[in-house]
C-alpha cells in the first residue's frame, strides 16, 4: 500500500487540509499535554540544512504524542558518501514509522518518497514548505478569522514559502496580493495554476499597493537557504522592507507574519517584529500544533 506522504499542499484535497487545520486548533486547545496517540511510532528527522523551529517542533510533537524521534544530518549519514536516496529510504522504512526530511532539492525528496514504504513529510525544500503553511493558516484563523474572508499580502522574494501559499489559496479560498522585485518574481506557472484553480491573485512589484487594505502582511528573508551568496539581493530588496510606514498602509487591524528566522533591519524592522501587529511568535509556537496535526494525518489518526 502507498504510504500517506505530506510532500506539498497542491496534492492535498481541500477537505484534508481543513481536517488538518481543525486538528491543529483542537490539539492547541487541548494544551501541551502528553498523550499516547502515537505510542510505538518513531519519526526519523533528516536535515540537509539547518533548522530550529522545524526540528524542535517535530521532536516535541512526537514526544507529546507518545512517540519517539531520531535526528540525523545528511552529512553524518552514508548519504554524504554517496548512498542513494532510494536505498536510504528503503532501509529507513525497515526501521522507523515515518520520515521528515529537509533538503533543498525537491526532486530528491520525491525520489526518497517514491522508494519509502512509510510516510514522508516535507520539512522544506527549495520549492515548498508545506508544514510552515499549515502553522501559518492556523495562526491566521486564530488571529484574524475565517480564511475565505482574508487578503494576504506577500512582500519580498518569490520563494518556497510564497509558492506554498499559492498552492493553498485556491483550496482554502483566501486572496493574495504579491509584490516582488521583477528579478525575483514568482514563477508565472504557479500564479497561473492558482488562478486556474479559482484563486484571486494580484501580482506586482510595488509593496504599498500590495498591502493596502490587506488583512495579513507576510514576508520572509531576502535570501533563502542556498541563495545567501547572491550579494545583489541586499540592494534589490531594500524597498521591500516591512516597516512601520508600510504597516500603516495595511491598516491597524492587519497582522504581520514571517516564518522566521528573521533578519532584523533587513526584511523587517524591530518595531514591526516586536510591535502589536506581529504574529510571528504565535506562528512559531503553532508549528508544534501544526506538526501534531500533520503527524495525525500521515498516521490516519485525525480527529
Ligand atoms: N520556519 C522554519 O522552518 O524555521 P527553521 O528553519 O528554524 O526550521
Ligand atoms: N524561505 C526560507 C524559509 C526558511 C524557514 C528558506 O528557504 O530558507
Amino acid at each position: 500500500m502507498t504510504p500517506k506522504h505530506f510532500l506539498d499542499i497542491a496534492s492535498q484535497t481541500p477537505e484534508a487540509l481543513r481536517a488538518i487545520l481543525d486538528e491543529g486548533h483542537r490539539v492547541k486547545a487541548e494544551g501541551r499535554i502528553r498523550t499516547d496517540r502515537l505510542r510505538g511510532k518513531t519519526l526519523a528527522m533528516l536535515f540537509e540544512k539547518p533548522s530550529t523551529r522545524t526540528r524542535f517542533s517535530f521532536d516535541l510533537a512526537m514526544r507529546e504524542l507518545g512517540g519517539d524521534t531520531i535526528v540525523a544530518s545528511g552529512s553524518e549519514m552514508q548519504l554524504g558518501r554517496g548512498e542513494s536516496l532510494a536505498d536510504t529510504a528503503t532501509v529507513l522504512s525497515r526501521y522507523v514509522s515515518a520520515v521528515m526530511i529537509r533538503m533543498l532539492d525537491h526532486g530528491g525528496l520525491t525520489t526518497f518518497a517514491e522508494a519509502a514504504q512509510v510516510p514522508v513529510i516535507n520539512g522544506l525544500t527549495r520549492k515548498s514548505h508545506p508544514c510552515q503553511i499549515i502553522a501559518d493558516l492556523i495562526t491566521i484563523e486564530e488571529r484574524v478569522g475565517a480564511l475565505e474572508k482574508q487578503t494576504l499580502a506577500w512582500v519580498g522574494d518569490g520563494n518556497n514559502v510564497l509558492a506554498t501559499l499559492l498552492e493553498a489559496a485556491p483550496k482554502l479560498g483566501f486572496r493574495m496580493r504579491i509584490a516582488t522585485p521583477p528579478e525575483f518574481a514568482m514563477r508565472p506557472m504557479l500564479i497561473d495554476t492558482a488562478r486556474r484553480l479559482g484563486a484571486e491573485i494580484e501580482v506586482g512589484t510595488e509593496p504599498q499597493g500590495a498591502v493596502r487594505g490587506a488583512d495579513v502582511v507576510i514576508t520572509d528573508s531576502w535570501a533563502s537557504m542556498g541563495d545567501e551568496d547572491e550579494e545583489e539581493r541586499r540592494h534589490v530588496f531594500r524597498p521591500y522592507q516591512v516597516n512601520e510606514e508600510l504597516m500603516k498602509v495595511a491598516g491597524p487591524s492587519a497582522i504581520f507574519m514571517h516564518c522566521l528566522p528573521a533578519h532584523r533591519g533587513e526584511e523587517v524592522t524591530n518595531a514591526v517584529m516586536d510591535g502589536p501587529q506581529s504574529a510571528v511568535f504565535d506562528e512559531a509556537e503553532n508549528r508544534v500544533h501544526a506538526q501534531k496535526a500533520i503527524l495525525a494525518y500521515v498516521f490516519d489518526r485525525l480527529g
